[in-house]
Formats: structure tokens, sequence, C-alpha cells
């Protein structure tokens, strides 16, 4: 089964969102297989989001971002990429609400900004977001241990 990396953001955690987001992603078919709450630290932040580091709102994002806690999990499913995209909806949380009003950003986000989870965008990304936070995990390609060499 395929494997996308979720992440609630710190508004949803601060929020309380986790237990209205966790039934969604349980009702919607996935599987919650790993989880782990942290704290990104700026550095960190910045790296998760690169691709966006020319971008005029990368400083707000960082900002956010390290605000407080996230929630990240790795779900599993069948298409569990583009299926999870799509229960998430549109980035900006205040067109959700009227362009897909059952959609998790609709629900718990605040703007474009604050958009409370995220989804990663492709089976690429999911498998390096997947490594870039649980380091014995790959989303797609076998991984040799080292003890197996
Ligand atoms: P992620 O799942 O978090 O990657 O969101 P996305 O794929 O829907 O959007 P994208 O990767 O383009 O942007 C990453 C994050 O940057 C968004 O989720 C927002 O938190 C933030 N962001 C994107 N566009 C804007 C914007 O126009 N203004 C502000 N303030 N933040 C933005
Ligand atoms: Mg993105």
């Amino acid at each position: 089964k395929e494997k996308t990396l979720a992440m609630i953001k710190p508004d949803g955690l601060l929020g309380n969102y986790t237990d209205e987001v966790k039934n969604v992603i349980i009702n919607s078919g996935f599987i919650i297989f790993k989880e782990m709450i942290l704290q990104l630290d700026e550095d960190r932040a910045a790296s998760f989001y690169a691709e966006h580091s020319l971008k005029s709102f990368f400083p707000n994002l960082i900002k956010y971002m390290t605000s407080g806690p996230v929630l990240v999990m790795i779900l599993e499913k069948e298409n569990a990429v583009a299926d999870w995209r799509a229960l998430i909806g549109p980035t900006d949380s205040k067109k959700a609400k009227i362009t897909h009003p059952h959609s998790i950003r609709a629900l718990c986000g605040i703007d474009s900004g604050k958009n409370c989870v995220h989804g990663s965008d492709s089976p690429q990304s999911a498998q390096r977001e997947i490594s870039f936070f649980f380091q014995e995990e790959s989303a797609g390609q076998a991984v040799i241990q080292h003890d197996e060499l």
C-alpha cells in the first residue's frame, strides 16, 4: 500500500483539532502507520519547506511552523498521496470553506498561511518527507539495513 506524510500544524494542535482530524483519517480508510509529536526549529522548518525559500511568504511560514509542536503521521492506504491531498483541500482555507466545505482545511484552517494540515504533493515528496521525520522509513524503495550488508 502507498504511504504519505500528513502533518497537523501548530494551529491544528493548539486548536484541539487532533481528534477530529484523526477521525476523518480513520473514517476515510487510512491506517496511521506511525506518528510523532515534535517541535520544529527554524533550520528544520526551512529545510522541510526548502522549495519555498524564495517566496515572499517564507519568513511567515517559518514563524508559523515553529510557533508550537506539530503532529506528523505516516498514513497508509491505496492511493494515499492523492487521496490525502484531496481530503485536506486547497491551500487557502478561506477558499476551501467555499469550494471544498467538507475538506479538513475548511474545518480547521484560517487562511492561506494558517491552514492546519500538510500533505505530501507527490509520491516523490512523500518518500522525502517520510525519511525527513522517520529515519528508518522509506515510502517506496526498499532500504538495505546496515546489518544485512
Ligand atoms: P503544504 O501541504 O503545507 O505543503 O501546503 P500546500 O502544498 O497546499 O501549499 P504549498 O506547498 O504551496 O505551500 C506551503 C505552505 O506555505 C502552505 O501550506 C501555507 O502554510 C504557506 N503558504 C502558501 N502560500 C501562501 C501564501 O500565499 N501566503 C501565506 N502567508 N502562506 C502561504
Ligand atoms: Mg506543499
